[in-house]
């Protein structure tokens, strides 16, 4: 058996574990990260791709943002297509805040390659993770490292192994609660070798579903149509989803859409998930492990990265000064912010849904939200608050002092 020790174990090479392990390696806190899949695989995995200003800013902070900072491209509002209609939502004209289109496997990308320069260790293909002893002083993951068994004893975990992921499922029965919500519809995403059709995001509504026109770089779209929710993918040929973009997204039965090689394309399920508290003894959950968003406001990677913040500050209160003041906060602190989130993503994505079960009543109302969304200043105001992610950073400041709205 190879035995190693570490100060904080990281189960998960997403983003939040990478950026956790290294932020503490920036404060000079050992990590261990563990990850399941192989790194090339983790490298090449299309997600997320528009980052808040609040998360450009962490990774800038963190030495990391040199390849986005030059590739990200800078966003200043979106468009919004409903009944033919075409609108702009000029979210930094109301906010002041930009926001920014990078890939989540470019984010990736640069934080395993600072760890790799930080000498940081980090395993990949990594199987039969498995963790004990989670409410005393030497929490432990045992594992298959390099085909041996393994052990790493360290003084907490963070599990940061994604919704699917085995620390949540190893939590005690009982203690946590979980929230949850599924909707009746899926995504189905594509990546497409072609330049974006237009500079800002599309978000179009249309009776016959959502469509969502977004780009990675110059070169590269990324769009997404609302699908059912067991759609098998062989029933989405090519020529059908150009076709089915190409209706939704016409303005006044014009249809002008770039089309292009698909590079990947893959479907997501709308769900969204919460577990209170995202802590257990000396395990502490961090994204998608404690908490998932339907993906409409695209909160999961900004709320990923606001718990990381919020975890390795609070690891180097705990280590610089034996203070755990932050750790035992963790958890109120970080579920306010999530919770904002879950709400606003909740209401993206029954702005922009026709849902199975609406009738002829609830349409009318998503177009009178719609209306007054691009008529209304004070509604666009608010509702780009939370989509630049200034309404959470308000509540985050808020919090900290004043505990009793945590
Ligand atoms: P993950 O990225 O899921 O990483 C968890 C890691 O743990 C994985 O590498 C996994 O392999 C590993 N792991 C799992 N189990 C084990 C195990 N047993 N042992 C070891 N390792 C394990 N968010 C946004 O903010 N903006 C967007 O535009 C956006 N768009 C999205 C579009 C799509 C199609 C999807 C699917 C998601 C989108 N999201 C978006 C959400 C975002 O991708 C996630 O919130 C983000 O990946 C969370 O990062 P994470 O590190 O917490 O979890
Ligand atoms: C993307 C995804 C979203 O959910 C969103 O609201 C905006 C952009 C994207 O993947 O590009």
């Amino acid at each position: 058996m190879r035995r190693l020790r570490t100060q904080v174990v990281i189960v998960g090479a997403g983003p939040s574990g990478l950026l956790l392990s290294h932020l503490l390696g920036r404060r000079g806190i050992a990590s261990i990260v563990v990850e399941r899949r192989a790194r090339e695989y983790v490298e090449q995995r299309v997600r997320a791709g528009l980052l808040e200003q609040s998360t450009v800013e962490l990774l800038r902070e963190a030495g990391v943002a040199d390849r986005l900072d030059r590739g990200g491209l800078v966003h200043e509002g979106f468009e919004l297509r409903f009944d033919g209609g075409q609108h702009r939502v000029p979210f930094t004209e109301l906010t002041g805040w930009t926001t920014c289109m990078y890939g989540q496997q470019e984010v990736v990308k640069d934080l395993i390659r600072a760890r790799e320069a930080a000498g940081g260790p980090m395993y990949f293909g990594v199987d039969d993770v498995a963790i004990f002893d989670m409410d005393t002083d030497s929490p432990r993951v045992t594992c298959t490292l390099e085909g041996e068994a393994a052990e790493i004893v360290g003084d907490f975990i963070a599990g940061c192994d994604g919704f699917h992921g085995v620390c949540r499922r190893s939590l005690p029965a009982g203690s946590f609660r979980a929230y949850e919500h599924v909707y009746p519809f899926a995504w189905l995403g594509i990546l497409a070798a072609v330049a974006p059709s237009t500079e800002e995001l599309i978000y179009g509504v249309h009776e016959r579903g959502f469509a969502l026109h977004s780009m990675r770089s110059p070169s590269i779209s990324r769009l997404y149509l609302q699908v059912g929710p067991e759609e098998p993918l062989a029933d989405w040929p090519d020529e059908r989803i150009w076709a089915e973009l190409r209706t939704r997204l016409a303005v006044d039965g014009r249809e002008g859409l770039n089309e292009g090689p698909i590079l990947s394309r893959g479907v997501t399920a709308m769900r969204s998930f919460v577990m209170e508290p995202m802590q257990y003894g000396r395990v502490f959950l961090a994204g998608d492990a404690a908490h998932i968003v339907p993906p409409s406001a695209a909160k999961g990677l900004n709320l990923a990265a606001a718990d990381v913040r919020q975890l390795a500050a609070a690891f180097t209160a705990q280590y610089a000064d034996g203070t755990r003041e932050l750790l035992d906060r963790y958890s109120r602190d970080g579920l306010a912010a999530v919770w904002q989130g879950q709400e606003f993503s909740a209401v993206m994505t029954s702005l922009l849904h026709p849902f199975p079960t609406d009738g002829a009543y609830e349409a009318r109302l998503r177009q009178a939200r719609l209306r007054d969304l691009v008529t209304s200043r004070a509604s666009a105001t608010a509702f780009a608050e939370s989509y630049v992610g200034l309404s959470r950073a308000r509540l985050a400041a808020t919090l900290a002092t004043d505990p009793r709205l945590g």
